[in-house]
């Protein structure tokens, strides 16, 4: 039996890792929870350096250590930040979750408890079709 967390829980996991963030240049926090399809969660914060560049998003935090817990199969990620508008993963965010997961559902969160819900195929369709499909690959 495949174990689901409430929405409550990953929220405050989420809401939870956000308080870790490293974000001293931005002054941007964002914690995200990641569900795997048997019900662990892995929790990520963003991480900024003075080479704004190097800066790793909470999402792709989140989908690292759950790779490195040897787990790659996800159901849905919550996003927890402070903003007027929920925060969606950013591109770079959502080719990495779409690396493990055909679909998967994002659940963006702001302090205010407004939540926006999206497939990921929907944020990023067609995310993998073509690459590495050419003549030489067998
Ligand atoms: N950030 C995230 O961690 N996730 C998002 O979905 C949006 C942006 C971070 C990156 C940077 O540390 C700060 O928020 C401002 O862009």
């Amino acid at each position: 039996m495949k174990q689901t967390n409430s929405l409550k829980s990953l929220e405050a996991s989420a809401r939870d890792a956000r308080s870790r963030a490293y974000a001293p240049y931005s002054n941007f926090q964002v914690g995200a929870a990641l569900e795997s399809d048997t019900g662990q969660i892995f929790t990520g914060c963003n991480v900024e350096n003075i080479s704004f560049g190097l800066t790793i998003c909470a999402e792709r935090n989140a989908v690292f250590a759950a790779i490195a817990a040897g787990v790659r199969k996800f159901r849905r990620i919550v996003v927890v930040a402070d903003s007027k508008e929920p925060v969606t993963p950013c591109g770079a965010c959502r080719q990495v979750l779409s690396e493990f997961a055909d679909n998967m559902e994002i659940i963006s969160i702001n302090l205010q408890g407004q939540k926006y819900r999206a497939g990921l195929s929907d944020l990023l369709p067609r995310s993998k079709a073509g690459i590495l499909d050419h003549p030489c690959s067998t």
